[in-house]
This record gives structure tokens, C-alpha cells and sequence, in this order.
């Protein structure tokens, strides 16, 4: 009897390591300590909430949530928070500008298809896999889309070609909006990633440097593809420690059905063909202080980043352009369209209609005298000139460089 119970025992001690195996397996081949395993199941869990409705979308794996238990609530700023579902206010003169017309491109709707959102009461959320979160956590860590405020002191090198902004003002800028060109950049590898954006930014030292960024990025590291994607971040030191892209971390609170951040953007321009953009709008509600994300012809509301997240604003600063990351001494990704500005338009990477809300909470045309272009390689990557062609363009500028710079 006793014999018998002992080989049972070993039998189930067996069938336990057998069932434990494969993620030692997986640990060892990542070269994850078990702990940092278990962390990285630990933060799997937190962040994939359980699901009303899957949604499948060319490969990208979508959760509805309900919208009360989305990971945004997970941030212990917003324990406390009380979910807002509209602004109070908009802008003056927000919805005055046709992007339609700007510049002959079209602003693009992207998101899930009618029929296949989520349910009433519930957000879709980009589901995180472990890959994902391994990726992010290896040598690829420090691929982040800050703007070109400090210099990195990691392994991984980053180039701007950028306009910044400087407010005259210490009230800052309370928004911005602005119709980004996009383009599809395939061959941006793993050990690289490509983001045409805007930027909110204060200027204060590292460690307190609120950001909140908004365009699009192809960035193997992030999303283990090479597909063009709405992207949308935020952070309060620069994303040294703090903030993230989109939903991967709490923060963000996502209120559209049908337009999760990270979505792949499907109608891409073409050299010298049809041009395609994102337009896109940022604003601070003055009542509740949130700030609010906004997109396409349709001024689709997508969600708010909460007060609360924020240390140090106003935001003093905002920039457009371009970023590019790389492993030092390697192959130089593309930037915007992979052509020089100098080609111009339906060649060149695109920004139009660039405007920001001033004190008074109204739209304006972001002009020249408090512009300064900015770029960080020039041979590579550089900013063509600011213009206005006429009203209805609004101001603009071409940016970018082609792959494999030497
Ligand atoms: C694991 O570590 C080895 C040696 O340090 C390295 O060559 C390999 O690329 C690492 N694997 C991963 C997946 O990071
Ligand atoms: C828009 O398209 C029209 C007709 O194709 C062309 O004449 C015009 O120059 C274009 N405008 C811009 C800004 O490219
Ligand atoms: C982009 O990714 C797809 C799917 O993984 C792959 O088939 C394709 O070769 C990639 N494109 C380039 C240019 O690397």
C-alpha cells in the first residue's frame, strides 16, 4: 500500500514538472530568470482584463472591457477617478478646417468594422503577449518615442527631424492638431522603429518631463510586426520609468468602440500616388483638465489621458516630426515616406494644418516666429521648410530620409 502511494506521489511530482517545463523551456531560451517569468505572468494578468467579446482584426488581437475595469484604472492616480465620457467643452474653431481638401489628401477613418466593435459598455483593448512584454524588456528596451529634448546614454541611437514649438506664453499650449502623412515602412526591422508625431512637451529636467505624443510608428520591438500604426504614448519622466505606448501600461482611458490605440492602419499612401493621413486632435477639457484624443474627418473620440497622470504642467513646448531608432552602428531605418523632403509633395512625408489651442481655449494657426527646426543628423534626416500655401492648407512642412543612411 505504502509502495503504491509513494509511486503515486512521484508520478503526480512528475506530471508537475512535465506541466512546469515549457516555461522553464521558454525562460531559459529568453534567458528570463523564473522570477522575472513570473513578473512578466504577473503583469500579463494585470494588463489583459477578462474579455466580454474577442475581436480578430488582420492578426491583432482585441479584448473588450469593461469600460470601468480597463487597465487605465489600475494607475494608482486614479483610484479615485471618475470616469468622463465626453469633453465639456471643445476648442473654439476646432471643427472649423476641412482636412479633406488640405494638400489633396485624404484624412483616413481606421478602425474596427461596423458590425465588429465592441459591445455597448465595454473599450476594446490590444491584447499584450508575453512576447511582447519580453521584447520589451530586453536589449530593445530603450526603443522609445521620446522627443529630442536629452541625450540617450544607452546603446540604442535616435535621430529627430523635427519643429518645435516654443510657447510665449506661460499659460503653454492647451492642444494641437495637425493632418500627419502616412506611409507604410515594411522593411523597419526588429532592431529599429520609424515614428512620423506630435508631441506635447514641458521643458524641465529629465525626471519631471511630461510628454504626451500622438502619431503614427512601425516598431517591431512594441508590437512584434511591421505594420504602420495608430500610436498614441505618455509619461512623466521622459519614459524613463514612467508611461508608455498606448494601452500597454494604465493610464489612457479608452472610450470609442471601434478605434483602439495601436490599430493598424490599413489605406497607406504611395510614392508619387495617393496620399493618406491621420488627423489628428489633442485638447485639454478647461473643466476637468483631462486631455482629450481625437482623430480623422470624423472627429472620432477615442479617449483622454487624466489630469491626475500629469506633475508638471503646462506644457510649454510642442513638436511635429519625425523619429527614428536604431542599435548604435547599425542599419539607419526610413523616416516618413524613406524619401527626402527636398521631393516634395506625394513623394515626401507630409505635416498640414497645423494649429494649437492658445490661453483663451481657441484654435490658431501655429506660425513661424515661435518655430525652430530641428535636426539631430542632418546628411540623414532633416525638415524641409515651414510654409503656408494658402488658408485652407494651413501651414506645413515635408520631413524624413530614405533607409541605410551611411
Ligand atoms: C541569451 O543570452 C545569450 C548570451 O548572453 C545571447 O547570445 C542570446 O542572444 C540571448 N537570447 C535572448 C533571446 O536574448
Ligand atoms: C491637387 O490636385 C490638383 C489636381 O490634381 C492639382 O492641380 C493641385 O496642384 C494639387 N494641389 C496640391 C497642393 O498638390
Ligand atoms: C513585413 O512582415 C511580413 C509579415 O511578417 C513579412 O512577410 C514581410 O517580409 C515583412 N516585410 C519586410 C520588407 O521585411
Amino acid at each position: 500500500m505504502y509502495v503504491i502511494v509513494k509511486v503515486l506521489k512521484m508520478m503526480l511530482l512528475f506530471i508537475f514538472v512535465c506541466l512546469l517545463l515549457p516555461s522553464f523551456g521558454l525562460s531559459s531560451e529568453n534567458n528570463l530568470t523564473i522570477d522575472e517569468d513570473l513578473e512578466i505572468e504577473r503583469q500579463l494578468k494585470l494588463l489583459n482584463k477578462p474579455a466580454i467579446k474577442t475581436i480578430v482584426d488582420d492578426g491583432d488581437i482585441y479584448d473588450c472591457v469593461d469600460i470601468y475595469k480597463q487597465p487605465a484604472f489600475d494607475h494608482p492616480s486614479l483610484k479615485n477617478h471618475k470616469i468622463q465620457l465626453r469633453p465639456n467643452s471643445y476648442p473654439d474653431g476646432l471643427f472649423d478646417d476641412d482636412i479633406s481638401s488640405s494638400t489633396n489628401g485624404t484624412s483616413i477613418e481606421i478602425g474596427l468594422k461596423d458590425g465588429n466593435t465592441c459591445p455597448s459598455g465595454t473599450v476594446p483593448i490590444r491584447r499584450v503577449s508575453k512576447d511582447d512584454l519580453i521584447r520589451m524588456r530586453t536589449s530593445f528596451k530603450d526603443m522609445k518615442m521620446n522627443p529630442p529634448v536629452k541625450n540617450d546614454k544607452n546603446h540604442i541611437q535616435k535621430q529627430w527631424a523635427v519643429y518645435i514649438g516654443r510657447s510665449k506664453k506661460p499659460s503653454g499650449f492647451s492642444g494641437v492638431s495637425a493632418f500627419i502623412n502616412v506611409y507604410g515602412l515594411p522593411q523597419v526591422m526588429l532592431t529599429q522603429f520609424s515614428s512620423s508625431l506630435a508631441w506635447l512637451v514641458n521643458n524641465l529636467k529629465e525626471d519631471q518631463i511630461n510628454i504626451i505624443s500622438v502619431g503614427w510608428t512601425v516598431s517591431p520591438v512594441t508590437y512584434g510586426d511591421n505594420k504602420t500604426r495608430l500610436t498614441a504614448g505618455w509619461t512623466i519622466d521622459n519614459y524613463q520609468k514612467t508611461g508608455c505606448q498606448d494601452t500597454s501600461c494604465p493610464g489612457f482611458v479608452q472610450l470609442s468602440k471601434k478605434l483602439p490605440l495601436g490599430f493598424a492602419v490599413k489605406r497607406l499612401s504611395t510614392y508619387g500616388g495617393k496620399q493618406y493621413g491621420l488627423n489628428i486632435i489633442v485638447f485639454k477639457d478647461p473643466d476637468s483638465k483631462n486631455w482629450w484624443l481625437f482623430l480623422g474627418k470624423d472627429r472620432e473620440l477615442i479617449g483622454y489621458w487624466p489630469n491626475e497622470l500629469f506633475t508638471a504642467l503646462p506644457f510649454n513646448q510642442i513638436h511635429f516630426g519625425g523619429t527614428v531608432g536604431y542599435i548604435e552602428n547599425s542599419k539607419k531605418p526610413p523616416m516618413g515616406s524613406g524619401h527626402f523632403p527636398i521631393e516634395g509633395i506625394h513623394k515626401s512625408c507630409l505635416i498640414s494644418n497645423i494649429r494649437y489651442a492658445n490661453m483663451e481655449n481657441k484654435m490658431q494657426d501655429l506660425e513661424l516666429d515661435v518655430l525652430s527646426p530641428y535636426s539631430s543628423l542632418r546628411k540623414c534626416y532633416y525638415v524641409g521648410p515651414y510654409f503656408k500655401e494658402n488658408d485652407q492648407y494651413g501651414n506645413m512642412f515635408f520631413f524624413g530620409g530614405p533607409e541605410n543612411c551611411p
